[in-house]
């Protein structure tokens, strides 16, 4: 059992806890994620370490409710306990001084992004960072991104922040006004489409662009073959090959239809979820 030491609302549907896990802390670094499972029969679901302290032994996760566990989660308060918390799981990201490296992150794809830039700095990159989110409510971080970054670029998609536009908007400006031989690296992090869309932007310009592909998963430790994904024509496993993969390389047409293989079964648990909490009770 993994104790939720801290909870933190950042909107209504995005929320912050620092779970206690210390082997976890101990050996995680960026860019690797934990497999959860909130309750003896819930299902697995993968969420990336947002932060963690290793003197302290916790972990922090930032997620969206976007599904029954991860409303399941959110109900969770300091005190409570998470039954199942795995890891650290995955390929850390390649940490290395490229120069300048672009930093974007969409929505609740800002905390991963954060462990990473932070890396990226501490090794000597120059880190600009664009994050954006729908709208005002749904940004968190602005300050901890701003540590880690040398630039930090902000905008929300409906201009209740900042400024109107996509992350994919400010990218390719910033391109533009740089010039693409002074970009080293861009890092994209957030839903498919977006992810897919930055990488249109920088194939444009021919610029490397890691993606961190948020595939479903059952164990995420190469078991079963679930979070598979054609990578340059193979066959990659995004739990242990990954989850960072050269997004110009990734086929997004079969990640996005193998990632919406379960939604009539995901709606009808969520339904079903909801209406046990009307009435009062159940799980
Ligand atoms: C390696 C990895 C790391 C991840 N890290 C995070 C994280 O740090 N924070 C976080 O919030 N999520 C993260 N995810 C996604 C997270 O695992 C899913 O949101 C979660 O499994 C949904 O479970 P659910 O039962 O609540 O919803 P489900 O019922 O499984 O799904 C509900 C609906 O939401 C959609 N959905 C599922 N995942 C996403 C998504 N990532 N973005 C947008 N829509 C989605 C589904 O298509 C479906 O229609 C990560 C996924 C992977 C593979
Ligand atoms: S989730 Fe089973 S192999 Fe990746």
């Amino acid at each position: 059992m993994f104790k939720i030491l801290e909870k933190e609302v950042f909107s209504p549907v995005i929320k912050k806890m620092v779970v206690e896990a210390p082997r976890v802390a101990r050996r995680c670094q960026a860019g690797q994620f934990v497999i959860l499972r909130v309750q003896e029969n819930g299902e697995r679901i993968p969420l990336t370490i947002a932060d963690f302290d290793r003197e302290k032994g916790t972990i922090t996760i930032v997620f969206q409710e976007v599904g029954k566990t991860t409303k399941l989660l959110g109900t969770l308060n300091a005190g409570d306990y998470i039954l199942d918390f795995v890891g650290p799981l995955g390929t850390p990201s390649h940490i290395e001084n490229f120069g300048t490296v672009v930093c974007v992150g969409g929505g609740v794809g800002i905390a991963p992004v954060f462990p990473i830039a932070r890396a990226l700095k501490e090794a000597g990159n120059y880190v600009i960072s664009i994050i954006g989110a729908r709208t005002k409510e749904l940004l968190f971080w602005e300050d901890r991104m701003r540590e880690v970054s040398d630039e930090l670029l902000v905008t929300t998609d409906d201009g209740s922040y900042v400024r109107k536009g996509f992350v994919t908007d400010v990218l390719k400006e910033l391109i533009e006004q740089r010039g693409k031989e002074n970009i080293n690296l861009v890092l994209a992090i957030g839903p498919q489409p977006m992810m897919r869309a930055c990488c249109k932007v920088t194939g444009e310009y021919g610029i490397k662009t890691i993606v961190s592909l948020n595939s479903l998963m059952v164990d995420g430790t190469g078991m079963c073959g679930c979070c598979r994904v054609t990578v340059g024509g193979q066959t990659r496993f995004v739990c242990v090959d990954g989850p960072e993969f050269d997004g110009h390389q990734v086929d997004w047409d079969i990640l996005a239809r193998r990632s919406a293989t379960f939604r009539q079964e995901e709606q009808r648990a969520l339904e079903l979820y909801t209406g046990q909490c009307k009435c009062g009770g159940g799980n």
